[in-house]
């Protein structure tokens, strides 16, 4: 069998199972699938993954491996692995992986090490840990970074982090922002973390939102999935923003608009989709009606400031799996779930896999793109090529059984010319 380190290889069956569903609905990353296995665009190269483990990125690396890849996966997240996906993957496709739900951190970078050290050339990351690993101190990075020839990044917060190490000039090899391709982020981040946001939110609850006051930290593409889709249930929403656009986009869009302190007094839920740090912090939780409960979608657990609340709290115990209580001075109690850690991927499945189909093909189709033509390429982070996106556009709409019109020879030349006015 294939090196590994999964929870219960005993689980391989069941979750073979579950990735054939997946697949069901993964109709665009089939057909690439189906392309690779003839072209074999990523023979014999060594692709290293630290990807959430879910059966959706089961289905990426079988992609890959058809394509030729020789791949090895960790996870992107201590709680967001699928135990029974992992197992399956090692058990009845011999992909090796590394990752348990509920690892600690130790194991978590343990298990980054172990894909590192299959030496890859492709990185592909979901929030640039394995690539910030390789640009450490370690000498394992140091000697490994040398033999690779490019990377892709899936998240916002992954692409944030690339950029700043591309102005830094640290920067080793060429990586494309799958993130930011049309067919990732307009609807990953808008359909899939919406929905799923609220799936992991009622799963570990079990809460009515109808009628209640839920607020909304960010209001970027996840950010307005997770407002639509709570509005859609009867919620009242809140938004908080930073940004004045954004903040305006929120207000047009019929929502209410207003300073984190003041919402942290009326909110019954929270849900953080900032991307950046402590912004539920002490000045709020001291704010907040008895009941609150606070959860995270963005990449990273550090949206919630979790050290200041335990600092506050004078007890604390688990509730129900995913769901913490902290009792604050004068008898008011604040629940959080998954530890502060993406909702969506902790207590639920994370984004469905019919809009993953999309966010995988172009992580996919960037890996073939950046095996042919990484020597052409400078050490930046790239967009997605058009072509490949409009490709996935047309491939999904084609899937769904969606036709839609073609432009006549002239409309065509009505578009390029300046001379038509009134
Ligand atoms: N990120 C969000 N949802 C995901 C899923 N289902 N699989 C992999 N990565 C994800």
């Amino acid at each position: 069998m294939v090196e590994h380190d999964v929870k219960n290889l005993g689980l391989a069956a069941e979750g073979r199972l579950k990735i054939e569903w997946a697949e069901q609905s993964m109709p665009v990353l089939r057909q690439v699938r189906e392309r690779f296995a003839k072209e074999q665009p990523l023979k014999g190269l060594r692709l290293g993954a630290c990807l959430h483990v879910t059966t959706e990125t089961a289905v990426l690396m079988l992609t890959l491996k058809a394509g030729g890849a020789q791949v090895a996966l960790c996870a992107s997240n201590p709680l967001s692995t699928q135990d029974d996906t992992a197992a399956a993957l090692v058990k009845e496709y011999d992909i090796p992986v590394y990752a348990h739900k509920g690892e600690d951190n130790a194991t978590y970078y343990r298990h980054l090490e172990a894909v590192l050290k299959t030496r890859p050339q492709i990185t592909m990351d979901d929030g640039a840990d394995l690539i910030s690993q390789l640009h450490g101190e370690s000498n394992l990075g140091r000697d490994l970074v040398k033999g690779v020839i490019g990377g892709t990044e899936e998240t916002t917060t992954g692409v944030i982090r690339l950029r700043a190490m591309e102005k830094e000039g640290v920067l080793a090899f060429p990586v494309i922002a799958v993130n930011d391709a049309d067919t990732k982020h307009l609807f990953d981040n808008r359909y899939g973390t919406g929905q799923s946001t609220i799936d992991g939110l009622l799963r570990a609850t079990n809460v009515l939102l109808a009628g209640k006051t839920l607020v909304v930290a960010g209001y970027g593409m996840c950010g307005r999935g997770v407002a639509t889709r709570a509005k859609g249930m009867g919620a009242h929403v809140i938004v908080t923003e930073v940004e004045p656009m954004r903040a305006l986009e929120a207000v047009m869009d019929g929502f209410s608009v207003m300073k984190m302190p003041d919402a942290a007094e009326v909110g019954d839920l929270f849900v953080t989709v900032t991307g950046n740090t402590s912004v539920i912090r002490k000045e709020h939780f001291t704010r907040m009606k008895d009941g609150a409960i606070l959860a995270n979608s963005g990449h990273f657990n550090v949206e919630i400031d979790l050290v200041a609340l335990a600092q506050l709290a004078t007890a604390r115990r688990v509730v129900r799996p995913f769901v913490e209580e902290f009792q604050l001075a004068g008898g008011r109690r604040v629940f959080v779930l998954g530890e502060g850690r993406l909702i969506n991927l902790a207590a639920a499945e994370g984004h469905p896999a019919a809009v993953m189909d999309m966010s995988f093909a172009n992580q996919a189709l960037s890996a073939e793109f950046m095996a042919k033509k990484a020597k052409t390429l400078e050490r930046k982070v790239y967009v997605v090529p058009r072509e490949i996106d409009l490709e996935i556009a047309r491939l999904k709409l084609a899937s769904m059984g969606v036709e839609i019109d073609d432009l006549t020879s002239d409309q065509e030349s009505y578009l390029a010319s300046w001379r038509h006015g009134t």
